[in-house]
């Protein structure tokens, strides 16, 4: 029989992605339980995906070598955190998943496949939301997880069996799914958190704006809990969550 691993978060909290602001200097400022870097984009044809983005004003990591990038946000988080990080990632080639997932696993962190993106440019090219329902997403987890824990982010709201791809994404290895529980028109879909979550362990995220919001979601079945435009607008947002003892209380991932 296999033996089982353990990964120890500090405390129920995440920070979610930011692309071109969650470099490891903004990350490392957060005592959340988990930091997620980036998005970044992998491999050539998605940098060039994010040079567009970036031309028409979005926020995006320009790197010339972007696995070197990567290496290097990763080596400058870890000198100053000593808690959980993701790198969260978009690549137009499953080999660029792959390369990331080699780099995470030599600073023993989580890869978190971006199949949430909706930006025209990288749907152009198979990324983020385009991979959800995309066989490739499965063969894709396959083969990451099977050099580094996997996260996968999704988003809801689609006309999707959220239920089976979950199913489906644990099978291929996927540990932890992310998941961005948005109803257009905002707020989160509480029902949705507890749906997957019945099957894997889960970070809920989306409109968590208060100690409340929070605890809603991990009361809904979530393990933890992520959170990204409230840290833009209070830096001290995670402290202020921290007082809660539930969200300030360390969970276990086993597997
Ligand atoms: C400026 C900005 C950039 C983002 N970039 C990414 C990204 O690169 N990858 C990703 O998976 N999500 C990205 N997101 C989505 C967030 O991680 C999060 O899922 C979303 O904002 C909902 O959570 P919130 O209500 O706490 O903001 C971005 C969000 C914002 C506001």
């Amino acid at each position: 029989m296999k033996d089982s691993k353990k990964i120890k978060f500090k405390n129920r909290l995440v920070l979610s992605a930011m692309a071109g602001i969650n470099d490891h200097k903004f990350c490392s400022r957060f005592p959340a339980g988990m930091v997620v870097l980036g998005g970044f984009s992998a491999d050539k044809k998605a940098m060039e995906a994010s040079k567009k983005a970036r031309l028409r004003g979005r926020k995006e990591f320009i790197f010339e070598d972007p696995l070197e990038g990567i290496r290097g946000e990763i080596e400058g988080l870890i000198q100053n955190y000593d808690r959980m990080f993701a790198v969260n990632v978009r690549s137009a080639s499953e080999k660029g998943y792959l390369k990331v997932a080699e780099i995470v696993s030599d600073f023993g962190g989580f890869i978190e496949i971006n199949a949430h993106c909706r930006q025209p440019e990288f749907l152009e090219i198979g990324c983020g939301q385009s991979l959800l329902g995309d066989p490739r997403l499965i063969s894709i987890v396959e083969e990451v997880s099977g050099v580094c824990p996997t996260i996968v982010k999704i988003r809801g709201g689609l006309p999707l069996d959220y239920k089976k791809l979950a199913e489906n994404l644990k099978e291929a290895g996927c540990l932890i799914l992310h998941v961005d529980a948005m109803i257009p028109g905002g707020k989160a879909d509480f029902g949705l958190i507890r749906e997957i979550s019945e099957g894997i362990f889960t970070i809920g995220n989306n409109s968590v704006v208060d100690v409340k919001s929070a605890k809603k979601m991990i009361e809904s079945g979530a393990k933890l809990v992520s959170a990204a435009r409230a840290v833009l607008k209070d830096e001290k947002f995670f402290d202020r969550l921290l007082v809660d003892e539930l969200l300030s209380s360390s969970v276990s991932l086993v597997y």
